[in-house]
């Protein structure tokens, strides 16, 4: 093998084994159209330049076969209005409970934060908390992370523990007993966040609901991790945490999952969905939510931990067939396990 072909292979292995990024799902969201430009972001975690162009140079040349992939793939869509990007600002929630206040919807200033972390960085529910002195409770595993959040928030309830399917419902019991309707419900525990959230459905309303959702799994498969005892202990002493990939669950499960509680898709970016109640859609006119998932997922601009943007793009705009595709992310994600982790952990997959 001569030192070429050698830097070649090489260069191919780190390629592929990239794994975090942070960029726009349609590569064409990087070119301008108007100059050719390409708007490249310079950060750690961004795709690099050259992969970049042969990205957009591949979907330039493919573009009505992808365009094909995705009107076979979208024909069981829930939601069908355009999704507008700029429309809702998924790393901050008070702009969207002041336009549900506008609108005429009245608050009740009590919500529920699932995975608070210490509720001040980072948290799209800060504002919100801050300026409405709102109440209700923070549900924390990590000790240190409790006191700062009572010490920031002191006015909220703090349940410090380690959250289950099972223990959910009594940590956020308080709010249950006084069946207020929330302003938000948030879950974001990155593992296994939808067997949490679907304890919590049927159990209380909330007028916005914010998930995490795993970016690099597109509709239309629906993609959970279930609950096991030791997924959070691996996930939180893998090194680096950042690209573990069982985590979560896909946009499609979640908005198959909303609908059943009458919860409209809103909004879909970097790695977290935006829903809201039917009750108060029409303070989205003229928009007629639910937004159209795959429109929404085409327009993201994702932060994408453990799997490669060209994987997903595959799944997204090569594969017309979820029968071809089902099997893919299955053995993906079991072999990612094998390679990876002491056990196999379960998920839930359906296309
Ligand atoms: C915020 O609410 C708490 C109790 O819920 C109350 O004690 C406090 O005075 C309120 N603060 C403001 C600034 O309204
Ligand atoms: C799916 O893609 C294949 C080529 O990869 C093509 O032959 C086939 O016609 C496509 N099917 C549909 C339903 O678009």
């Amino acid at each position: 093998m001569s030192w070429a072909t050698a830097a070649l292979v090489l260069g191919l292995a780190i390629r592929t084994t990239r794994s975090t990024y942070k960029g726009f799902v349609n590569p064409l969201k990087h070119l301008n159209p108007e100059d050719g430009s390409i708007f490249w972001l310079n950060i750690k975690d961004s795709e690099p330049a050259q992969d970049l162009g042969l990205a957009i140079q591949d979907f330039l040349e493919r573009r009505e076969e992808y365009r094909d992939t995705l009107s076979t793939l979208s024909r069981n869509r829930v939601g069908t209005e355009r999704c507008d990007p700029l429309l809702v600002d998924t790393q901050n929630i008070w702009p969207t409970v002041q336009r549900l206040a506008n609108a005429g919807f009245e608050l009740s200033g009590r919500y529920v934060n699932v995975g608070a972390s210490d509720g001040e960085n980072d948290d799209p529910l800060f504002e919100y908390v801050q300026r409405m002195n709102a109440t209700g409770i923070a549900v924390e595993r990590d000790p240190e992370r409790c006191e700062r959040h009572r010490r920031a928030l002191p006015q909220v309830e703090v349940a410090c523990s380690a959250v289950t399917p099972q223990n959910v419902l009594s940590l956020v019991a308080p709010v249950l007993l006084d069946k207020t309707e929330l302003d938000v419900l948030k879950v974001d525990i990155d593992s296994y966040d939808c067997p949490v959230i679907e304890m919590l459905l049927p159990a209380l309303t909330a007028k916005i609901v914010l998930l995490e959702a795993n970016p690099s799994i597109p509709p239309p498969y629906q993609w959970a991790m279930l609950h096991h005892p030791e997924l959070w202990n691996f996930f939180n002493s893998f090194s680096p945490p950042e690209d573990v990939p069982i985590r979560g669950c896909s946009l499609a499960y979640e908005v198959e999952l909303l609908r059943r509680y009458g919860y409209d898709l809103v909004a879909f970016g970097g790695h977290d969905a935006i829903f809201t109640h039917e009750s108060v859609r029409s303070a989205w006119a003229p928009h007629k939510p639910p937004m159209d998932e795959f429109d929404c997922y085409n327009e993201a601009f994702i932060a994408a931990n453990g799997i490669s943007i060209d994987k997903t793009r595959r799944w997204f705009f090569e594969l017309n067939d979820t029968q071809v595709g089902l099997p893919e992310v299955w053995e993906f994600f079991v072999g990612w396990m094998q390679e990876n982790s002491p056990q196999l952990f379960p998920f839930a997959l359906r296309g």
